[in-house]
């Protein structure tokens, strides 16, 4: 059984997972808490602070695991997509070890990765999905919807054309006052608010396309009319917008997903990325997958936003097919999924 470490640095995570066979030793993330005070991520400074973080986070990873550096039969890391500079310090740490340990070298997708954290096993069993499956990735950089025939076979059926819904939370949050990242508050607040409360509208875009950026400013204008005639609209009815906010946006990655059941006789549908850690779109998929007789795939939270442990997973099925990269590869920013 082959021990593979993975080195999440794509974005504001720095993150280090063993994995012994698809099996999960240690699972450490150390997020960064500078990106606050400026209401998003400055590439700059998350390439410093991932300086910083990583030989701390890989070292606490490996004494978790309770395995050394010696017992790692490969070190995988993501290659792309992200932030350059980010990338560009989990690529050059597993580079470093790779060489100095003489041990293989795994270069991963990261929108892969998410996918393939469905097959991660820990110590609660739970239901992967049967390929071929139709994943609905949804973070703060993509909304895709993917088919996905095996762990290396993957086929974009439809994008976002604008924001991901991620940022489509995240623009909601900063408009109404709520620090970054502001999706997990929305979600929040939206637990306690009425989503028939106010009515935005859905973007109409053909095929299996989305797009976001139209509700971000239908949202702005709404707020923007509201506090102008009530300075204290968005304090006493935060849980409400939120929560109608959230339903228009899972309204419009439901429609697609129903749309692809109906058309591809798909028999089983999952979530990957961030917002996949969204309660109402949690629940509503369940709902969908109910309805219409499909099985429904959602990884545990730990595993829907950016973690290390999804590159291990997907360096262990790169390792099995002897997929290994050589010491001069490069970080791809904008690494497509299907490549
Ligand atoms: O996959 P991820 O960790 O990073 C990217 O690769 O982008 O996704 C981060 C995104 C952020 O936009 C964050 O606000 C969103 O996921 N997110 C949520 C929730 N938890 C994280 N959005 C809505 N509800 C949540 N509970
Ligand atoms: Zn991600």
């Amino acid at each position: 059984m082959a021990v593979i470490l993975g080195i999440e640095s794509s974005c504001d995570d720095t993150a280090a997972a063993v994995i012994d066979g698809g099996k999960l030793l240690a699972n450490i993330v150390a997020g960064q808490e500078i990106h606050r005070a400026w209401g998003g991520v400055i590439p700059e400074l998350a390439s410093r602070a991932h300086q910083e973080n990583i030989v701390p986070v890989v070292a606490e990873a490996l004494k978790k695991s309770g395995k050394s550096v010696k017992d790692l039969d490969a070190i995988a890391f993501t290659q792309g997509p992200g932030l350059m500079g980010s990338l560009l310090v989990g690529a050059s740490f597993a580079k470093g070890l790779s060489h100095a340990l003489n041990k293989p070298l795994i270069a991963v997708n990261h929108m892969q990765a998410h996918i393939l954290a469905h097959f991660i096993e820990d110590e609660s069993p739970r239901d992967k999905p049967v390929f071929p499956f139709v994943c609905l990735t949804v973070s703060g950089g993509h909304t895709q919807l993917v088919l996905v025939s095996d762990a290396f076979t993957y086929e974009v059926l439809g994008e976002t054309q604008d924001d991901a819904a991620g940022e489509a939370f995240d623009k909601t949050a900063k408009i109404l006052g709520l620090p970054y990242p502001g999706g997990p508050l929305v979600d929040k607040h939206a637990q306690s608010g009425d989503a028939a409360s106010f009515r935005f509208p859905e973007a109409q875009i053909p095929g299996y396309g989305y797009s976001f950026s139209g509700l971000k400013t239908s949202v702005l204008y709404f707020v923007r009319d509201k506090v102008a005639a009530d300075p204290k609209f968005v304090e006493e009815n935060i849980n409400d917008i939120c929560a109608s906010v959230q339903a228009s946006i899972i309204r419009h990655l439901l429609s697609k997903l129903k749309k692809v059941i109906a058309d591809k006789n798909v028999k089983c549908i999952a979530l990957a990325g961030g917002v996949s850690a969204n309660s109402g779109l949690r629940k509503a998929v369940h709902a969908l997958g109910e309805e219409l007789n499909v099985q429904v795939c959602i990884p545990p939270f730990a595993y829907c936003t950016d973690n290390a442990a999804m590159i291990a997973m997907a360096g262990h099925f790169q390792y099995e097919k002897g997929v290994f990269a050589p010491l001069n590869v490069a970080p791809l920013p904008r690494f497509a999924v299907s490549t």
